[in-house]
């Protein structure tokens, strides 16, 4: 359908319009906080370290670098294009460009996956967010001090087998995420990322440090950064993928919804690549803190979810003031995951305001008190269903718990199915000149992205997927 000049002079004045009534990111450097907020969480410290020990490390480490690059950068660059040429909610944006193109509302699906990913992610996230809120009484009042390796493995099966222990703190976390989204995402939260972000990265330095005299140090190295290809399985590939997508906050709108925000004078590139790169390096650091107290104490790296609760307890129990900096680790990580869970709820409440005209408070309520019963099978898997694998006759999802499987789900299928979405409405369907102009690139890199997006992360992302169901 052609649209005529006039059609789409309403079109930019619309667009225009609402930037202006929603407000712009103070600077590139608002929005960077804003999205590293997003992106830097749980999926770094915690989920990072214990897919790597999982999947036989070095291999996997280079296989997620590749994935960040050739995957997750071009397609963050393309959510925040989306979101910008928008400029409005994720829906309404994807709406708005699809109707005044002419273009088929399959594209509607997309908001839906990113609705339901929100959903399901916030559910378990929530769960592992309050074992960081446990753990910061468990730092405070000393227990870690001088512990065995096995005292610590034993303080945390006794956190995961007691649900009602566990339900207090999901719920103490839900309550956190949901106050700020009911209140509508402020700026002082945007000013508490400037300093509490750079806070976690020295405290993470601070342990690598302490690792480094552990005696674990080079064995850490080199099972992370020497590649073994005899260890990658093709479902370490699929989970190499889709932590790309988790870890950088993708495939589910919500780089859509923080690029409506964006000045037109600033370079997606530039912002994206800063954003990914921040995100990447505090992944790394995590692991470097990680895996020599593993070697160190003779500890399982393939130990699962629980990775990080019992061997960084036990660093904090050996070093001097560790119980200082447990505590003050376990609080900049809650706030991490809280960041996180903030943007995994927003887009959530805001395409309940905008499409079914419920209130802030009330639609914040609604969704927050669904996510929060759904983390009650999540934790009801850590220990009283700790066998009910529902979808055993599936070859790959055998033995996978509820919260497994949602992780698994969400990871590994619905949000890099949300990207590969977001890779062919920006590659293949939104017009050449709109992309082109939006991203104001140099011809030669917007030739590298525009191929790269339009070949390479669709046939990558279909081939990992058809690879992993065969
Ligand atoms: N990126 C976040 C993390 O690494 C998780 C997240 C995923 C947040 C998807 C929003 C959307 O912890």
């Amino acid at each position: 359908m052609s649209v005529t000049s006039s059609d789409s002079a309403t079109y930019s004045g619309a667009l225009e319009g609402s930037n202006a009534k929603r407000g712009l990111w103070s600077s590139r450097l608002a929005f960077i906080l804003a999205a590293t907020g997003s992106a830097v969480g749980l999926g770094n410290i915690w989920k990072f370290p214990y897919i790597t020990g999982e999947n036989g490390g070095g291999a996997f480490v280079l296989m997620y670098l590749i994935c960040i690059a050739v995957v997750g950068i071009p397609i963050m660059m393309a959510e925040v294009m989306i979101g910008r040429r928008g400029g409005r909610s994720p829906v309404s944006s994807l709406r708005l460009i699809t109707e005044r193109d002419g273009l088929r509302p399959v594209w509607k699906l997309m908001g839906a996956v990113g609705i339901l990913a929100g959903f399901l992610i916030l559910s378990f996230y929530s769960v592992i967010g309050g074992w960081a809120v446990s753990y910061v009484g468990t730092a405070a009042s000393g227990q870690l001090t001088g512990q065995s390796a096995d005292a610590i493995g034993a303080i945390f099966s006794g956190l995961l087998s007691d649900p009602m222990t566990l339900l207090l703190w999901h719920s103490v976390f839900m309550a956190l995420v949901m106050v700020v989204v009911a209140r509508g995402v402020s700026s002082g939260l945007e000013r508490a990322v400037t300093i509490l972000m750079p806070a976690l990265f020295v405290l993470l330095l601070i342990v690598v440090g302490y690792a480094m005299t552990s005696g674990g140090f080079g064995r850490a190295a080199a099972f992370l950064f020497q590649p073994d290809f005899s260890k990658l399985t093709t479902s370490g590939v699929l989970v190499a993928l889709g932590h790309a997508f988790f870890t950088l906050s993708l495939g589910m709108a919500v780089m859509i919804a923080y690029g409506s925000y964006l000045p037109k004078d600033i370079s997606i590139a530039k912002t994206s690549i800063t954003v990914s790169i921040i995100d990447t390096g505090v992944a790394l650091l995590a692991g470097m803190a990680i895996f020599p107290i593993v070697f160190a104490n003779g500890l399982e790296p393939g130990a699962g979810p629980g990775l990080i609760f019992q061997t960084l307890p036990l660093a904090f129990g050996q070093m001097p003031m560790g119980s200082f900096f447990g505590t003050l680790f376990f609080v900049l990580l809650i706030f991490a995951a809280w960041t996180s869970g903030i943007s995994l709820l927003e887009p959530i409440v805001e395409w309940l305001e905008e499409q079914k005209g419920m209130n802030r408070t009330v639609s914040t309520i609604g969704a927050g008190l669904v996510c929060w019963a759904l983390g009650i099978a999540s934790i009801l898997s850590l220990n009283l269903w700790s066998d009910f694998a529902p979808l055993s006759f599936v070859p790959t999802l055998e033995g996978k718990t509820i919260f497994d499987l949602l992780d698994f789900f969400t990871a590994n299928i619905l949000l890099p199915l949300g990207g590969l979405l977001v890779a062919i409405f920006a590659g293949w369907v939104m017009s050449r000149q709109a992309v082109k102009k939006e991203l104001a690139l140099s011809p030669g890199a917007f030739r590298l992205w525009h191929g790269t997006l339009r070949f390479v992360t669709p046939v990558a992302v279909a081939a990992v997927f058809v690879y992993n169901l065969m």
